[in-house]
């Protein structure tokens, strides 16, 4: 049985805890025993934040020990691990002073906001024999491990060329996503996804470049353009932009073209579109959409 404390119940930690008590529900071996927030509101289940309709079910909060300091729940639970869903800036701190406690830590992503802070985070795991994770939720969406797959096992050949795409209205909650200092701006909060799915399907690249501009004002860079060089010359990019008005809403999306084929992912799920007249591929249907059900 693994017993978890929630750190942050904001429009991701509220996420988490829905998805917490479906594993429950379905029978996993873990319990959330308690919730952290500075705001006893959060505590409490209300004004969560966030722009999407996570559909959960209704939560007894009464079941839950609850805090508004992190030092008192760490001093009077006893934990396995803790999830934090904090703003980015407080990532770094409060991993070390959880991992230093003696617990596992599942922490959201970005994982912090310089490459310092990272290493003092992996410092702190390693220090105390603990597990540190980072939320890249990527890595485990069915869209994204199909495209993983198709990549590792030359599927369709060998990838030619990607298009990576993240963004939707400007966030509302949490002010201090708008604040560069606190956030990183749409570079680091949402551009990070696309980043560590070019990584972790095409490795390390040669060089990066990139054109980005601010738009509004303190927020950082909002809008973000970037291209991943690779020695084999696969042409791969990526965007972000939190600036898209009107009723746009949120979407992420990506098209890699392999050279039997290509794999398209967007608002009306996952096209695979093989190459025609190719034997090994016979069996699959032209169009096959997954949803993320
Ligand atoms: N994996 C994803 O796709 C994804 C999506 C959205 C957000 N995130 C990440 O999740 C993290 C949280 O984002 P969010 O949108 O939920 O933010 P949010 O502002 O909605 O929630 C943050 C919560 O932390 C609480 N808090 C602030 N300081 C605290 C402290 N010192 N102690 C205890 N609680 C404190 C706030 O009261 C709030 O409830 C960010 O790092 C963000 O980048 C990840």
């Amino acid at each position: 049985m693994l017993t978890i404390g929630l750190i942050g119940l904001g429009f991701m930690g509220k996420t988490h805890l829905e998805t917490y008590l479906r594993l429950e529900r379905e029978g996993l071996p873990i319990r959330v025993a308690a919730l952290c927030d500075i705001d006893a509101e959060k505590l409490e289940g209300r004004s969560a934040g966030g722009n999407i309709d996570t559909g959960g079910a209704a939560i007894d909060y009464d079941r839950f020990a609850k805090y508004v300091s992190v030092e008192d729940m760490l001093q009077n639970e006893q934990l396995d691990m803790v999830d934090i869903a904090l703003p980015t800036y407080l990532h770094k701190d409060v991993t070390v002073q959880c991992l230093n406690s003696g617990v596992h830590v599942l922490c959201e992503k970005p994982m912090a906001l310089s490459s310092d802070e990272c290493d003092a985070m992996i410092h702190a795991a390693e220090k105390n024999g603990k597990q540190l994770m980072i939320g890249q939720c990527l890595r485990f969406w069915p869209a994204y491990e199909y495209l993983k797959a198709a990549v590792d096992e030359g599927t369709y050949g060998k990838v030619t060329g990607g298009y990576f795409f993240r963004g939707g209205s400007t966030p509302t909650w949490g002010p201090w996503l708008l604040e560069k200092e606190k956030s990183g701006g749409a570079l680091v909060d949402m551009h990070v996804h696309d980043i560590d799915m070019i990584h972790w399907l095409f490795g390390k690249p040669e060089a990066v470049s990139a054109q980005a501009r601010n738009v509004i004002p303190g927020s950082g860079y909002d809008i973000v353009s970037a291209h991943y060089k690779y020695a084999d010359g696969k042409v791969v990019g990526a965007q972000a932009d939190w600036t898209l008005q009107g009723d746009f809403g949120f979407e992420m999306s990506f098209r890699v073209n392999f050279e039997r084929g290509n794999i398209v992912f967007g608002g009306s799920g996952l096209r695979v579109n093989p190459a025609a007249r190719q034997d090994s591929l016979r069996s699959f249907p032209r169009i096959w959409a997954i949803t993320s059900s």
